[in-house]
């Protein structure tokens, strides 16, 4: 462990025992044991030196996740050069710290090198590529990173229940027609489709370059859960009817998928929960874990950043439903926040700050009215 880690073990080990900060309540962490539910955050690196920061986090959180470092313009900057130095900064704070750790992200259309995106691959040499990628980064991790978000984002934002269109998928592509069938490698139940009938499917539904993805990766790591991750798929609507379609399908013929990740940004202070609950409850039922990815509650702020006070109520009040749709689903294993510091978020830079203040801790690291709201499902609820 790197000399810097192991001063904020020291460090947030007397945050934890109470002689930092004066919290004297459960934290999240502690909350949530008697559910066995998973609490995490997404991390950044480069706030670990921060003591508050990391006291919070190892505190409150029994789960992290890196934000963006294992993404592949972090993690694979040239075509012979993996860095995982951030991300193993992050992973040595886990473990430091008893927490589990999930990994975000093997396959998106955004966050990757130039010289992937701007590169004039070949279909095979594509997929190649992405083979070597996922198989370096996953089998660095191996044993380390219980879960992957293998898959981010794969469907279309405007045409309901279509892929998006990527490099991976037809620029040029690596899993179109005609270029992809079940490894012959993979075990099949004895029902399962001839494979004639796997290469039509694959074809109609194109999403067989996807399906390569979780065979690659559950053959660098076994043992990890493999998630399949999405936004705007939290309520029943065409894009989760289409995952859940690709997921019950790949279910049925043994493609390894473990989960789905719904990742919760929330706007505009609306949330149907009844619907989240729905669809949570539908997925489950595949025999797949559920677990929320990325909440987050965006509030309109002013020009310092201040949320109105009225809001951050309402903001309560949606942390609470959305975990108790959580807790209600035995499938449903963890809920976790984009960040957990308001000084910390997306949301600022990509609204032009108007929007804010989405997360349970202030931009001073005071608990929120949120923050108050999650633990008390996580002490009260039941599994
Ligand atoms: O890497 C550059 C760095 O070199 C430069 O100095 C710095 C200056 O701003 O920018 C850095 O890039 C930033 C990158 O994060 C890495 O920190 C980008 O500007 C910034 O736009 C980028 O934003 C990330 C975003 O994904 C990219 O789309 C956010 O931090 C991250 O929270 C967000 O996360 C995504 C999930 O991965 C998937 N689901 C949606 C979620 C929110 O958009």
């Amino acid at each position: 462990m790197k000399w810097r880690a192991l001063v904020f073990v020291l460090a947030t080990t007397a945050f934890c025992l109470g002689f930092g900060d004066g919290v004297r309540d459960q934290s999240l962490r502690e909350a949530a044991r008697a559910s066995g539910m998973l609490i995490g955050t997404a991390v950044r690196p480069a706030q670990l030196s921060e003591a508050a920061y990391a006291s919070t986090l190892a505190r409150e959180f029994n789960m992290l996740e890196p934000e963006d470092v294992l993404k592949w313009e972090t993690v694979h900057p040239e075509p012979q050069t993996f860095d995982f130095s951030q991300g193993d900064e992050i992973v040595d704070f886990a473990t430091g710290h008893g927490m589990k750790i999930r990994g975000h992200t093997l396959v998106w259309h955004q966050q990757n090198p130039k010289w992937l995106t701007e590169g004039k691959y070949t279909s095979s040499e594509l997929a190649q590529i992405l083979e070597k990628h996922i198989k370096t980064v996953v089998g660095h991790y191996r044993g380390k990173i219980f879960a992957w978000d293998v898959v981010n984002e794969a469907f279309d934002e405007v045409r309901p229940g279509r892929l998006r269109s990527t490099i991976w998928r037809d620029q040029p592509g690596i899993g179109l027609a005609g270029n992809e069938v079940a490894s012959s490698h993979e075990p099949r139940a004895s029902s399962a489709p001839a494979r004639s009938e796997l290469e039509a499917r694959s074809s109609q539904q194109s999403y067989s370059y996807i399906e390569r993805c979780y065979r690659w990766v559950h053959e660098a790591d076994p043992q990890a859960l493999l998630f399949y991750n999405e936004a705007g798929a939290e309520v029943v609507n065409p894009k989760s009817d289409a995952i859940y379609a690709m997921v019950r399908d790949f279910r049925q013929r043994g493609v390894p998928i473990d989960g789905v990740g719904f990742q919760m940004h929330i706007e505009n202070l609306r949330a149907d929960v009844a619907s989240i609950s729905a669809n949570i409850k539908r997925f489950t039922a595949l025999g797949v874990q559920v677990q929320i990815t990325e909440m987050d509650v965006a509030l309109p702020v002013d020009p310092n950043g201040n949320p109105r006070p009225e809001d951050l109520q309402q903001q309560a009040d949606i942390y609470r439903e959305v975990a108790n749709a959580c807790l209600s689903h035995p499938g449903c294993t963890a809920i976790q926040t984009w960040g957990f510091t308001d000084k910390y978020s997306w949301i600022g830079s990509h609204s032009k700050h108007t929007q804010g203040a989405a997360l349970l801790f202030d931009r001073s690291y005071a608990a929120k009215p949120a923050y108050a709201a999650l633990r008390d499902v996580l002490t009260t609820g039941r599994r």
